[in-house]
């Protein structure tokens, strides 16, 4: 997708470097920047330089063929695989790229080795475009309904930042919205602020702009008003894991959103590709739930008059603060899952129906 007018993916291998747009500077700063060894692949998604299930999962992907580059042995590959699935606990993309490319690298031929895992990773971010490109298909019947019923603008709500930059391109939540938008839908987003990162005001909100989309950011309490107002006509989000029953775990606030609308009879849609389902795990309850620095919440990083990024302390000091960063939300609240092979019910069923 486009910044200033100029086409982008978010990640991408160039002369024996991985290149990735550095989130935690967006939007005030647009800096691409170089990926050298599996260390800098680890940081990155550590410090939320690259976020978002899918890239998550394609950073770590890039960050073993890092790995092959500085050492060539399968011991510190073996290491590298471990640390990267590590990185960040929530999204299951991360542990599924790491095991798809492990699953081709083990045991192979140290000269044949690097190339095989080059291929391997543009392979994921090739796939995941598509995929997400399908999604974006899929989901714009749901808006073009909405749109021949209401023969107004479409309202869609959405949370934390499930847009192209959370990807490799087109974004899962924001895919049928950049569809119906390139059809002539009349759209309009409200974009969750998402504390405390704000990864909606400071991601959504400027990768929608540069697609000339319209949008309005709204602090995260905002939106059961809305759509008791009747403003809201749809809401889509992503996620980082659901589950095979159809449970959803996505950025922290997400099931507040989900209950809200249920309340107000607002459909409420989830977009993921495949990769982000866990055929494995049973209950919502194992998911483990990162829970970040609570610095995070207690300062605020902004743009000062002059230009130059600040970082400030915004609670008393003495005062602590818990940082979680996803939640769940049950399938009972999720109207339909938007994925690369249709849309389905959130139940076993559903998703059983579309991945035998
Ligand atoms: O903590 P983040 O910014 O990595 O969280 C991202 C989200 O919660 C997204 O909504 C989710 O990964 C879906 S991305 C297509």
């Amino acid at each position: 997708m486009k910044i200033e007018g100029k086409d982008y993916r978010t990640i991408w291998f160039e002369n024996n470097v991985v290149k990735i747009i550095d989130q935690t500077k967006l939007p005030h700063q647009f800096i691409v920047k170089d990926l050298k060894i599996v260390k800098d692949a680890i940081n990155s998604i550590k410090t939320m330089e690259v976020r978002g299930a899918p890239l998550i999962g394609a950073t770590a992907a890039y960050g073993l063929v890092l790995a092959i580059i500085e050492k060539n042995d399968q011991s510190f590959l073996k290491k590298s695989a471990e640390k990267l699935i590590n990185s960040r606990p929530t999204a299951i993309n991360l542990k599924w790229a790491v095991n798809r490319m492990m699953h081709k690298l083990s045991g192979v031929n140290s000269n044949k080795i690097l190339e095989i895992a080059l291929n391997e990773a543009n392979t994921i971010c090739e796939e995941d475009i598509k995929f997400c490109e399908n999604i974006g298909i899929n989901g714009l019947k749901i808006i073009e309904e909405i749109y021949n019923k209401k023969k107004d603008i479409v309202n869609i709500l959405t949370h934390c930042n499930a847009g192209w930059l959370a990807t490799i391109n087109w974004g899962t939540a924001t895919s049928p919205i950049y569809y119906a938008h390139k059809k002539g839908i009349p759209v309009h987003v409200w974009v969750d602020e998402t504390r405390p990162r704000n990864q909606g005001a400071n991601l959504t909100s400027y990768e929608l702009n540069e697609e000339g989309i319209k949008n309005t950011i709204i602090a995260d309490n905002t939106g059961g008003i809305l759509m008791q107002r009747g403003e809201v006509d749809m809401c889509i989000v992503g996620t980082d894991r659901t589950l095979a029953n159809g449970d959803v775990c996505n950025k922290v606030g997400t099931y507040l959103k989900a209950l809200a609308a249920h309340d107000n009879n607002i459909p409420f849609y989830v977009a993921l590709p495949s990769s982000t389902i866990d055929w494995n795990l049973k209950n919502y309850k194992d998911i483990p739930i990162e829970e970040r620095n609570s610095q995070e919440l207690s300062h605020m990083e902004g743009i000062d008059e002059k230009g130059n990024i600040q970082k400030i302390q915004i609670y008393p000091k003495k005062s602590k603060a818990m940082n979680l960063a996803f939640d769940v939300t049950p399938a009972k609240y999720v109207s339909g899952l938007i994925t690369e092979k249709g849309i389905c019910d959130a139940s076993p069923e559903g998703l059983k129906k579309l991945f035998k």
